[in-house]
């Protein structure tokens, strides 16, 4: 397993950058979050949920109570930003009206109002990762969790995408993101945990990128 003896304890409504170099074990740990892996040893308890004892069937759920987005933002295509949002609250049971006021007020949010029918391909990449928080947000999740969101990101573009997870969090959702991004981990003064080869060596609150 890519992580060992991790004991970690995040709060309801904390802000977490996960830091490290890259093979450090980030994207193992945010997987972990979201059950897309299972650890041979330990348990993983998310929204009061031990995922190591869940069954497949029941992760559907969990997952509707989470918002997660990629570096790679990982939108349909073939359909619109709006319907791109709207695809996350069908599973809800959210429908017709409700549903779209739902979307527009999320995609107003993000600033992407006039975007609502375009596709992802017509988008810049700023935009199209705040398509995917948009889509993260809309089913009002109790954790965001994020893995390098903005990796493929220029500087300013990646401020702004961080400055809307940190609305999210002030609203009360949890965050945890993994990211490189140095001068935003910097400037935002969060907590930082950071992996060296698999395990944590710190946690520390308002913490910077390095030591
Ligand atoms: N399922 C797995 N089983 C065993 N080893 C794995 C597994 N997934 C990843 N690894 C290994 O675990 C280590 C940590 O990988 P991980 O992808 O979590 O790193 P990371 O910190 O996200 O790196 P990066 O910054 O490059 O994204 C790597 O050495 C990787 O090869
Ligand atoms: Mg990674």
């Amino acid at each position: 397993m890519a992580l060992n003896h991790v004991n970690l304890d995040i709060r309801k409504g904390e802000f977490v950058f996960i830091v490290g170099q890259s093979g450090a074990g980030k994207s193992t740990l945010i997987k972990l979050l979201y059950r897309e892996e299972v650890p041979t040893e330990g348990r993983v308890v998310v929204a009061g949920k031990d995922l190591t004892r869940m069954r497949r069937r029941e992760v559907p759920l969990l997952r509707r109570r989470l918002g997660v987005v990629f570096q790679d933002f990982r939108l349909l295509p073939d359909r619109t930003v709006a319907e791109n949002v709207e695809f996350a609250l069908r599973v809800t049971g959210y429908s017709g009206r409700d549903a779209k006021k739902a979307v527009a007020q999320v995609l107003a949010m993000v600033g992407l109002k006039n975007r609502l029918n375009a596709y992802p391909g017509e988008l810049s990449g700023g935009e199209q990762q705040r398509v995917a928080i948009a889509r993260s947000l809309v089913r009002n999740p109790d954790i965001l969790i994020a893995d390098e969101p903005t990796g493929n990101l220029d500087p300013d573009t990646s401020m702004e995408i961080f400055r809307l997870i940190e609305r999210a969090n002030r609203y009360g959702t949890t965050v945890v993101v993994a990211t490189h991004a140095r001068h935003i981990v910097d400037a935002m003064r969060k907590r930082v945990i950071e992996l060296r080869k698999g395990t944590v060596v710190r946690d520390v609150h308002r913490g910077a990128y390095d030591d």
